[in-house]
């Protein structure tokens, strides 16, 4: 595998297979503590740029820098006012100038785009309204957890066609695994998306039935149906109508593999397309999703840093 130095990481097809392969490997590496007492980032700086809130993302970069010996700040779009205050190409060069690295959770991917047709330092991709790249490494890595092999694995995603299910197709391209995506007509994913990923080999079906998809599943995963950014009251109501019947319960979860496992990328909506007893069941993995965003993170910024 050829030295990830210096690429930027927007979707994770941005990744050939073997370099996949090669963060995934040094995520887990990471999680069994191989890497502790090393300082592979000493002196080097990840600016991180909001647009929206975060939990996760915010402090699994942040604690993934200073445990890599580097260290980050944090910039808000109230301070910084991306294209506001002044234009996206400014910011990267000058955020360019300053740090070895920029992370940003934006509202449209183009701005991302921008970000990284201007600064010369790696940009990543803390989530879009297309793409949360950086929440797949860590999912993939919770997958092999369970099961080491993924090629031929059946992931069902139900839920909003949105950047979640976007990145588990191109995920799909990566892993090998079987994905079926369930969504309610009108919600299905980004077009150009999947044909892309079917053009390079990806098995990935499209059904409008939860329970289809749930069936036999060794993976079931779900996402909000109100993303950031949608959260506008009428839409919002007209469309938890419309997801009805997609709600994962403990019913749902007895339909899926016997030794399968239930992943979320939270924040949860209770009560929408979850309930807490499927997340406290003991089929879930999502605090160990959770935790994993730190380990699959800490392997990203070592390859496009170190
Ligand atoms: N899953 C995820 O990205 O969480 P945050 O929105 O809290 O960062
Ligand atoms: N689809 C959700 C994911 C949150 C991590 C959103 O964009 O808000």
């Amino acid at each position: 595998v050829q030295s990830l130095k210096g690429r930027d990481f927007l979707s994770n097809l941005d990744l050939s297979p073997e370099e996949y392969r090669a963060v995934l490997d040094t995520a887990h590496a990471m999680k069994r503590g191989e890497f502790k007492g090393q300082r592979p980032l000493e002196g080097q700086t990840l600016a991180m740029i909001f647009e929206k809130p975060s939990l996760r993302t915010r402090t699994t970069f942040e604690v993934a820098m200073n445990q890599l010996g580097g260290h980050a700040v944090n910039l808000t779009n109230a301070e910084i006012g991306l294209g506001t205050r002044e234009p996206v190409r400014d910011i990267a060069l000058n955020l360019e100038r300053w740090v070895e690295g920029i992370m940003a959770r934006v509202y449209l991917h183009s701005t991302l785009e921008e970000l990284a047709r201007y600064s010369s330092k790696p940009v990543i991709n803390g989530l879009s309204d297309l793409l949360h790249p950086v929440q797949l490494m860590a999912d993939y890595q919770t997958i092999e957890e369970s099961f080491p092999d993924t090629r031929g694995l059946r992931v069902a995603y139900i839920g909003d066609g949105n950047n979640m299910a976007n990145a588990h197709i191109q995920c799909a391209v990566l892993s090998g695994a079987k994905l079926t995506i369930a969504t309610p007509r009108g919600y299905e994913p980004n077009a150009v998306i999947l044909l892309d990923a079917l053009q390079r080999g990806a098995d990935i079906t499209l059904t409008h039935d939860p329970l289809e998809a749930a069936q036999g599943a060794q993976v079931l995963y779900t996402d909000v149906w109100v993303s950031m950014g949608q959260e506008q009251e009428a839409s919002q109501r007209r469309k938890i109508k419309d997801f009805a019947g997609f709600q994962v319960t403990p019913a749902m979860l007895d339909l899926i593999a016997p030794e399968g496992i239930f992943l979320h990328c939270l924040p949860a909506h209770y009560g929408e397309e979850v309930v807490e007893e499927a997340t406290l069941h003991p089929k879930s993995r999502v605090f160990d999703q959770a935790e994993n965003r730190l380990h699959a993170q800490k392997a990203l910024l070592y390859h496009l840093l170190g």
